[in-house]
């Protein structure tokens, strides 16, 4: 047989064979500077393919090769030798296996790893490109511009946004921030700066059920599997019990734009979505109700859980004129307020002056420029949360919710 059906038949390359030749592993004959190979080759070149199989080195193999052709294996002796070759190497592969399923281990925890890398990055929410042309400066509601941007995908991490009238708001990691918000942050009621689990800690279970009763009638009322394409605001997202409430159940098309006026807050809730992979059509902004860098008419739902209420303390005055202007003509309200009847509840001396923004029909006329399509009120509780610094003892809290649409 020529050298070219010998490399065929092994399914060998013939540099392969030339190889196998000069190193002495076969030993065709040569005729007529052409090389013959007989059945002795095939038989040496078949056990140079066995071995090979069983990850036998080339120098291994040589010895081998050696040890076959200088005893041609007749006694029991050369056998037992011969096998040693075998039994070694069945350790060194056995060992082999460990190294190998300890890699493959190590493959797989650097695959998770990136994997849950990838998972975060793709979760990171910033302000969609497209959401861009709605950011507006609250004092003068003109389009802001847009500097020194950072720009991953479709969404904007980092960059300025300023107006003509001096007005400058920060995009930090994707939230944007009021640039004044550093006063008004300090000025927000201490209670809200806590996580949910120092909130819990301090607040009686009691009164957290009550309020939930306003919130989940506000809930269904809201219809969150029909939503589409809306833009809904809330005011005062906090910790984000309302938000995530929301936003897991609504369809991508829709927008949820979280607002606060705590920055430590907002940044708490936008990283357990992140981690949850949840909120990827949220907007995140730090600023004070009364300054969010938006264009007015350009929201469908407003929801003031609480919002309202909390922020009077600060404030003094109620919202909805800072609220009515970002909704469209006909959009909705959603909100849920603390009310006190005089005659069964008590403000602490320091806190009087607040009184008449927990008047049930001070909070109604103060909407005259919504049509109330709907309210409820939930009885009341004297587990007084939130208000233990500012009622006394026994005070009777009532809820009201309502669904009110623009005039
Ligand atoms: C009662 S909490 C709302 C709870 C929230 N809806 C939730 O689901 O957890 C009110 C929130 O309004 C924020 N806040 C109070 N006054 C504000 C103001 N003037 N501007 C913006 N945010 C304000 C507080 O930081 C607080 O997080």
């Amino acid at each position: 047989m020529k050298i070219g059906e010998f490399a065929r038949k092994f399914d060998a390359r013939i540099d392969t064979i030339r190889y196998y030749i000069d190193n002495g592993m076969i030993l065709p004959e040569k005729l007529h500077s052409q090389y013959r190979f007989d059945d002795k080759c095939v038989e040496d070149m078949t056990l140079i393919k066995e071995l090979k199989q069983m990850r036998f080195k080339i120098t291994e193999i040589k010895k081998i090769l050696s040890f076959k052709r200088l005893t041609n294996l007749i006694d029991k002796t050369n056998l037992e030798y011969y096998a040693q070759f075998f039994n070694e190497k069945k350790e060194d592969l056995i060992e082999e296996k460990k190294e190998i399923e300890k890699a493959i281990k190590a493959v797989d925890e650097k695959i998770t790893e990136i994997e849950t890398v990838k998972k975060t990055l793709k979760t990171k929410i910033g302000i969609p490109l497209q959401f861009f042309n709605l950011l507006y400066c609250p004092r003068c509601q003109k389009n802001l511009k847009l500097y020194n941007a950072i720009v991953d995908g479709n969404s904007i991490y980092n960059g300025e946004l300023h107006c003509d009238c001096g007005y400058l708001a920060l995009i930090q990691d994707g939230i944007i921030i009021d640039h004044n918000i550093g006063e008004s942050y300090k000025k927000v009621m201490e209670v809200n700066k806590y996580s949910p689990e120092a909130y819990l800690e301090q607040t009686d279970t009691l009164f957290i059920s009550f309020t939930q009763k306003s919130f989940q009638w506000v809930i269904k009322r809201l219809d969150l599997e029909s939503l589409n394409n809306q833009i809904i605001m809330e005011i005062g997202t906090g910790n984000g019990m309302v938000m995530t409430n929301v936003i897991k159940e609504i369809a991508k098309s829709n927008y949820f734009i979280a607002t606060d006026n705590s920055l430590e807050q907002l940044k708490r809730t936008k990283s357990l979505m992140e981690k949850n992979g949840i909120g990827q059509n949220s907007i995140f902004i730090a600023s004070n109700y009364n300054e969010i860098p938006l264009k007015w008419g350009s929201v469908d739902i407003v929801l003031d859980i609480f919002g309202t209420t909390n922020q009077v303390f600060h404030q003094e005055e109620f919202l909805f004129e800072h609220i009515k202007p970002y909704l469209k003509q006909a959009g909705t309200l959603f909100g849920t307020y603390i009310y006190l009847k005089p005659s069964s509840s008590q403000f602490k001396p320091n806190f009087r002056k607040y009184r008449k923004y927990f008047m049930l029909e001070a909070i109604k006329t103060s909407l005259n420029d919504f049509e109330i399509e709907d309210a409820s009120t939930f009885g009341f509780t004297t587990s007084r949360g939130d208000l233990i610094n500012v009622l006394g003892e026994g005070s009777k809290i009532h809820q009201w919710a309502c669904q009110a649409k623009k005039l």
